[in-house]
């Protein structure tokens, strides 16, 4: 029977895997240093996964005898035992998770335990590792976001007809419903989960098979295992295989992304709490005060998903770094990939939770929107529109309306406030329906052009937005389930 084979020699040393080679014993402050236990072990169902898929395959096409290959699969369904319930006991010798999961398999079940490592290195296993890690991850951040899309959308319902301002430059543009305002964020996180899809579909080609680089003597079946692991095909070159960290880039990216859209939404719920706006007041779980000023009620949350952007972006620019200079196939310099593909996905994960809670129970404030969607003359454009529709040069219209402007900011009143006779008397071409160009509700349902902010307009974009959420929720649901 072939005797295993490890990325760089037989196993021979219950302590290392490359004992064989060696005279000396490692620094110990170096062994530290070159683990990757406390990163990887986050990985561990993946790695038990992807061992029992392995010898099942040596046990079929008689790499390992059948009899070895169902007392492997027995000890390795006996360690997962043992990590599930938390008895398993870490041990900082070990490296990383596949040596720890490799040496629990040998105490429980002997020298027999060697052999699953035939026709195997730990850079394909880390490999297969990550990517099955990284579509679980990719799964459950998609579910992440159809919550908070389903938070903004039954807020959308909820306060479907509420007027407020919409900006350019941060300066009053032009009025808008707030149901269009919270859909722009469910479309932005439509994107993140179609971001999160691929970024999943990127991690699912199983390298396994590719042993250390070059392949292996062995006569695998590489389909099978993938199969079993559930993965989409195989990957086509081993050298490429065990150095191709793309789809944790991917995945990465999806992150930043994500972060992104998440601290434009916290940004304006840090603005729309302020007194200045006061469109929404937080809910009192998602608020702090502060130790010297009583008064004081901080959107702290709002504020650390905007801090911890940053964070997730520089988890992308490290991975990017860090992948550079690298020669085929396989370095060290690799392993430093884990942490920071994982805090990214930690930190938007936590994101995505406080926001949904966040956005579900904060007060919206309609009154305080509508009146300030009054402010600012939004609707001087409208009143424009209506005096060129009556046959006035839109130059003229534009100089009639400015005036009435002027007009209404020295005497302290908004477009809303002026009579009919005085619209007449700043042009006769007012009809009598002028003061319908006015009106906060008609100008925004005058917008029916598709995608526009017109009552109708956004009754049709629910629709479209519920199916999109409803079909992100379910891809994710079948994935994870
Ligand atoms: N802990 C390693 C990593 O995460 C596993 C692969 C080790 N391979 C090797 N040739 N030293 O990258």
């Amino acid at each position: 029977m072939a005797e295993p084979v490890g990325e760089e020699s037989g196993m021979s040393d219950a302590k290392k895997a490359w004992g064989g080679r060696f005279e000396g014993s490692m620094d110990a402050f170096v062994t530290e240093f070159g683990a990757s236990l406390p990163v990887d072990r986050a990985m561990w169902a993946a790695d038990i996964d992807g061992s029992i898929a392995h010898v099942r395959m040596l046990g079929a096409q008689g790499i390992v005898s059948p009899d070895d290959a169902v007392q492997i699969e027995g000890g390795l369904r006996a360690v997962r035992g043992d990590l599930e319930s938390g008895l398993f006991i870490f041990d900082n010798a070990d490296e990383d998770i596949h040596m720890a999961v490799e040496r629990a398999l040998t105490a429980k079940i002997g020298p027999v335990g060697g052999r699953l490592h035939t026709a195997r290195s730990r850079n394909d296993q880390v490999a297969t590792d990550t990517r099955l890690h990284a579509k679980r991850l990719a799964a459950s951040l998609a579910e992440g976001v159809a919550s908070l899309q389903e938070a903004l959308l039954s807020r959308a319902d909820e306060h479907f007809g509420a007027v407020m301002p919409g900006y350019t430059h941060l300066q009053k543009a032009q009025p808008v419903l707030l149901s269009h305002h919270l859909l722009a964020y469910v479309w932005m996180l439509d994107r993140d989960a179609r971001r999160l899809r691929a970024a999943y579909d990127a991690a699912d080609v199983s390298p396994l098979g590719s042993a250390a680089l070059a392949g292996t003597t062995f006569p695998l079946n590489r389909r099978a295992v993938a199969e079993e692991l559930g993965f989409a095909t195989v990957t086509p070159n081993s050298l490429d295989a065990v150095s191709d960290r793309d789809f944790l880039l991917d995945l990465s990216y999806a992150c930043a992304v994500a972060m992104m859209h998440l601290s434009r939404l916290c940004e304006e719920l840090v603005l729309w709490s302020s007194d200045e706006f006061g469109f929404v007041t937080m809910d009192d779980g998602y608020s702090t005060g502060s130790s010297i000023m009583p008064q004081k009620k901080n959107p702290d949350v709002a504020e650390l998903v905007r801090g911890k952007t940053g964070r997730v972006y520089g988890d992308l620019v490290a991975l990017l770094t860090v992948m550079k200079g690298l020669p085929l196939a396989y370095n060290k310099d690799m392993q430093e990939d884990k942490a920071g593909v994982f805090d990214a996905v930690s930190t938007l994960s936590a994101c995505l939770r406080v926001t949904t809670g966040m956005i579900a129970t904060l007060t919206v404030n309609e009154e305080r929107m509508r009146a300030g969607a009054r402010g600012g003359f939004m609707a001087a454009t409208d009143l424009a529109d209506h005096l060129a529709a009556h046959g006035v040069p839109f130059r003229d219209a534009h100089e009639i309306v400015g005036r009435l402007v002027l007009e209404c900011e020295r005497s302290g009143r908004t477009l809303q406030d002026l009579t009919l006779d005085e619209l007449r008397a700043a042009s006769t071409a007012f009809g009598p329906d002028a003061l319908d160009a006015v009106d906060l509700d008609l100008i925004v349902s005058r917008r029916t052009s598709e995608g526009g902010t017109g009552h109708d307009a956004v009754r049709a974009q629910l629709v479209l937005a519920r199916d999109a959420v409803a079909e992100g929720r379910a891809w994710a649901d079948t994935r994870l389930s």
